[in-house]
């Protein structure tokens, strides 16, 4: 019989920094800089803090640790990996990989698509008149777009951006894991980290900075009795780590066969959240800086931010406008940042679709990639109409508190209890240095499950009782609960097609 590993001739990381890059890349995205600065001003300031590090401990790494090790040891992409457990389970693998890849990447290569306007905005300051007529102008809001089925007409300038967006992406997933994905974090990484620390160096000594850092940091510890913060930080936590996206599992699928699970995961996670820290610091200290300008009161800087985006694209360019010096490059440098970290995740994202399409149809690889690049740049045009940005709204917020968390829910069930948790730890601690102690069972099994299940009944509660962003109910039944249902109907008519190879034999075995 031939080498199961031949036959599924599978290609690898060139070092093992390439991968933990790669995996950075993924993890650090828009969410880092966009989202989770606001959320964490939204929840409390420093008081989120506290859970989102406890989501961090309970639900992150250990999640991290369970999608490195299942990929090392199914050697396959998300579907691969569960139909390798179980194929009454395939579904769950195509379910989270085609509502990510169609889905969560169509918005997201959108807000890129902005981010790469302002990055070209930047040389001119084009904005600095006036930062929130010149977003609405760009996005093409209007009085009259008020429900998101009066789509109104697609903006040239954002379709043509996008058009660049997933060329990029197309070029980096085509050219190969080790070719394109390796080679493009390689640079894409470290020159990110370079930027941030420049900003962080620039920013916190604007005059006012300290300001800013106060509303940041400054706990607010009565907010931890609101659900929605802990709602917050735990689909943050899935969100920026890309946990629940068949990312991961599709990234250790190309680790050799001797990897560290558990040092790769923390230092994916641990450089993962200090980058969105960082970003944080950068951001607020701005902020100071706006406010000590404008003579605003400490309790005014809230008031100017009211949602992530308006705090990327009107506050900051608004404060960016008013810097002392030097205002110009550093416009560039955050829109460049922004465009960076947010490619090094979109194109993760193809690939954990491609992954899956190659392992179980035996597609050329070239030829998945270019179809799916020119699908996401279709699935993209919704959101670059003038209704664009109220798609967005209810697909982020329908896909990710959703989508993510029962997907991860489902995940820990698959892997705990019809797998063995104690299976894969074993795999697991056969190769690492630092073993995985025996209670990271019962947190997958157990705590993980019931964190997530309320978590989730909190987030349906509060969605019944009072619809999402105010929008019309219609919308958001049409938009945010059906984009759930038509990609989870999609994933059992592509999880009912036979194998050409089974995928239980690329696994690999821990004692050879
Ligand atoms: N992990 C990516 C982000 O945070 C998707 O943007």
């Amino acid at each position: 019989m031939k080498d199961p590993l031949l036959v599924h001739h599978r290609p690898q990381w060139k070092t093992h920094i390439g991968f933990l890059l790669a995996a950075v890349g993924s993890a650090i995205g828009l969410g880092n800089i966009w989202r989770f600065p606001y959320l964490c001003y939204k929840n409390g300031g420093g008081a989120f803090l506290v859970p989102y590090l406890i989501a961090l401990l309970v639900v992150g790494i250990p999640l991290m640790i369970l999608e490195i090790g299942l990929g090392h040891k199914m050697r396959g992409s998300a579907p691969a990996s569960f139909a390798s457990i179980s194929k009454r389970w395939e579904w769950l693998g195509w379910w989270q990989i085609i509502f990510v890849m169609f889905g969560i990447v169509l918005y997201y290569s959108v807000i890129i698509a902005w981010c790469f306007n302002y990055f070209a905005f930047s040389f001119d300051l084009a904005w600095v008149q006036d930062p929130g007529g010149f977003f609405e102008n760009f996005l093409g809001k209007t009085e009259e777009i008020t429900t998101p089925f009066a789509i109104g007409n697609i903006q040239t300038l954002i379709l043509f951006s996008l058009a660049v967006i997933w060329f990029l992406n197309w070029i980096i997933v085509f050219l190969g894991v080790e070719k394109g994905l390796e080679r493009a974090n390689k640079l894409f990484m470290p020159l990110l980290f370079f930027l941030i620390l420049i900003l962080l160096a620039w920013s916190i000594r604007l005059q006012g900075a300290h300001q800013g850092l106060q509303v940041y940091l400054k706990p607010n510890f009565d907010k931890l009795r609101e659900p929605g913060v802990w709602i917050d930080a735990f689909s943050q936590i899935f969100f920026t780590l890309s946990l629940g996206f068949g990312i991961i599992i599709a990234y250790a699928s190309y680790l050799p066969k001797k990897v560290q699970v558990v040092r790769d995961s923390l230092v994916i996670s641990i450089v993962n959240c200090a980058f969105s820290f960082i970003a944080g610091l950068v951001v607020f200290s701005v902020l100071g800086y706006m406010a000590s300008e404008l003579s605003l009161p400490q309790g005014e800087i809230g008031n100017i931010v009211k949602d992530p985006i308006s705090l990327s694209f009107v506050v900051f360019p608004k404060t960016i406008g008013m810097l002392p010096a030097f205002s110009r490059l550093f416009g560039i440098m955050f829109f460049g940042c922004l465009v960076i970290a947010g490619l090094s995740s979109s194109v993760s994202i193809l690939e954990a679709f491609t992954a899956g399409v190659v392992d179980k149809f035996h597609y050329s690889r070239k030829a998945v990639v270019s179809v799916l690049a020119i699908s996401g740049f279709l699935g993209g045009v919704i959101f670059t109409t003038q209704a664009g940005i109220i798609w967005l709204d209810i697909v982020d917020h329908f896909l990710n508190k959703y989508g993510l968390v029962v997907g991860g829910i489902l995940e820990c069930i698959l892997v705990a209890w019809v797998y063995r948790a104690f299976k894969l730890r074993q795999h697991i601690n056969h190769f690492s240095l630092w073993k995985l102690p025996a209670f990271w069972d019962y947190t997958v099994k157990i705590a993980i499950p019931l964190v997530l299940g309320t978590i989730l009944v909190n987030s349906l509660i509060a969605d019944i009782t009072k619809p999402y962003g105010g929008y019309p109910w219609t919308a958001i039944i049409l938009i945010g609960r059906d984009w759930l249902l038509y990609t989870l109907f999609f994933a059992i008519v592509v999880a009912a097609h036979p194998w050409k190879i089974e995928p239980s034999t690329r696994m690999l075995s821990s004692e050879a």
